[in-house]
């Protein structure tokens, strides 16, 4: 596991944003899992602005979304299908049939979360996946307690991540209770694993996730059995970490 520590959140999403851009360059028709939430929306700013200054190519690249939640169709405001619309489709002008998430307002949630998996097979899985981590170490929305051998799933939000996600909503009623999810064994085979994490409030997870046991109540900590993790973050993320564990420092 490769760790790198960013000076700031800048630098962060600029680095990580330069390892998606390495990714589609070297392989154009590449995979790309994506996450949503406050931490990448720096990232994809700059990946925005390199595809424009280098000309990069994505018209063969696929994107697969981690999570969505329950009931939220594509045009509500506060789905991550809008987000990532927002964020990075849009503005890229990326065909929808590029670009896979959960259907959060399926008919059937579980028929869609085993139909998603087998979309990401059918695709040839996921070359590069990007992260986020929850104050309760969280990955997607796999919670402490996830089995490791999870597929695509539903998953009922636990009311720390409906608080902490409030914040993107009006009202804390609005938050959906559950959510499709990638599941921590689907997120293991994607051939890279990039996990940010920036900021005090992140800074128990990710001393959970790298210094304690590899164990189901820490569902990022399952990323230490990977052969192909690098994590970028910022020093108030890393305090707890050994410095020895630290690979490069920007
Ligand atoms: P955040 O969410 O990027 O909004 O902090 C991360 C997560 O919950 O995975």
């Amino acid at each position: 596991m490769k760790i790198i520590q960013a000076a700031t959140k800048e630098q962060m999403s600029k680095l990580a944003a330069n390892i998606l851009i390495d990714c589609v360059k070297n392989k154009p028709d590449a995979v790309l899992g994506l996450a949503t939430g406050g931490t990448p929306e720096e990232t994809y700013r700059m990946f925005r602005q390199n595809v424009k200054e280098k000309r990069v190519e994505l018209s063969r690249m696929r994107t697969f979304n981690l999570d969505e939640y329950e009931g939220l169709g594509p045009n509500h405001p506060m789905s991550y299908h809008a987000y990532m619309k927002q964020h990075l489709f849009d503005p890229l002008q990326l065909r929808p049939s590029q670009c896979f998430l959960p259907k959060g307002d399926a008919l059937n949630l579980e028929e869609e979360a085993q139909q998603y998996e087998e979309l990401i097979q059918k695709y040839g899985g996921i070359d590069l996946q990007l992260l986020g981590i929850g104050e309760n170490g969280h990955i997607a929305f796999n919670e402490p307690g996830t089995p490791f051998t999870s597929r695509t799933h539903v998953v009922e939000l636990t009311p720390n991540t409906r608080d902490i996600n409030s914040r993107f909503f009006d009202k804390k009623e609005q938050v959906p209770y559950r959510a499709i999810t990638m599941g921590l064994a689907t997120i293991m085979e994607a051939r890279k694993i990039l996990l940010l994490a920036n900021g005090e409030r992140k800074q128990k997870a990710m001393t959970r996730f790298i210094e304690g046991e590899i164990a189901e109540d820490a569902p990022a900590s399952i990323l230490r059995k990977h052969r192909d993790v690098t994590i970028i973050a910022d020093p108030p993320a890393l305090t707890g970490i050994n410095p020895d564990k630290i690979t490069e420092v920007y």
